[in-house]
């Protein structure tokens, strides 16, 4: 990876999506209107008909499709992308909205630099339907995780979460409206920290700062 706080060259990023892709449009936001030293290589889904890919494309962003059903295992699959992210020669990968399991040799092939956001405040809530069960078990606040990919699904080092209140008037489609607000404000940090070398993974720890990150610096406030 190259180390952005020694060179000049931008973070090379390749974002991965399977839908809608609003999370991908704040990084594109963020890098044309911020001076992010990060620049956004690739857009690949794995669904030809995520919309995402629209995004990129009028972004001027390659958008490529690797199809899942085009192959007969999990594995076969991921050794299909790993070939086509590399050809991107990436820095990063940033999982956005990639509905799919990965297997453990394509996490390994990107531990410590392959980044997920997910929809709970995890250790919260991993895997699916996170705001129906936030809603079902009376939680009074749910939230947001961006945090390091590992082997073990949405278990790896969280590095910045953002939480929004649960009011008693909240739907499950309500309360999504609400964290995709604050995850538009905490990927983009994510991003814009480890563009500028500000945070890496050193075994399991996240380093902000060369620090570990401390909770409070872990935890963001909720913005409108
Ligand atoms: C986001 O809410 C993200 O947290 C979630 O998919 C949505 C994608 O939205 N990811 C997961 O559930 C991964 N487990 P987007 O396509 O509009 O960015």
């Amino acid at each position: 990876m190259s180390d952005p706080t020694t060179s000049n060259n931008p973070l090379r990023i390749v974002v991965l999506i399977s839908g809608s892709g609003t999370n991908l449009q704040a990084m594109i936001d963020q890098i044309h209107h911020t001076e992010v030293p990060a620049r956004l290589v690739a857009v690949i889904s794995n669904r030809a008909d995520a919309y995402g890919l629209q995004r990129a494309e009028q972004a001027g962003i390659p958008a490529r499709v690797l199809n899942h059903r085009d192959y007969e295992s999990r594995e076969a699959y991921d050794t299909a992308l790993q070939t086509l992210i590399d050809e991107y020669r990436p820095d990063l990968i940033v999982l956005a909205g990639f509905m799919r399991i990965l297997s453990d040799d394509f996490v390994r092939h990107y531990q410590g630099r392959m980044i997920n956001i997910h929809p709970s405040l995890l250790p919260r809530y991993k895997g699916l339907n996170t705001h129906q069960r936030a809603l079902e078990a009376g939680d009074i606040e749910h939230g947001c995780s961006v945090h390091y990919v590992t082997t073990e699904l949405d278990s790896g080092p969280v590095i910045l979460q953002a939480g929004v209140p649960i009011e008693a008037s909240d739907t499950p489609e309500s309360l999504a409206q609400k964290v995709h607000q604050q995850e538009h404000c905490i990927y983009p940090q994510v991003i814009d920290w480890i563009a500028r070398g500000r945070v890496s993974l050193q075994d399991d720890t996240v380093l902000l700062d060369g620090q570990p990150i401390s909770e409070q610096q872990r935890r963001c406030q909720a913005k409108n």
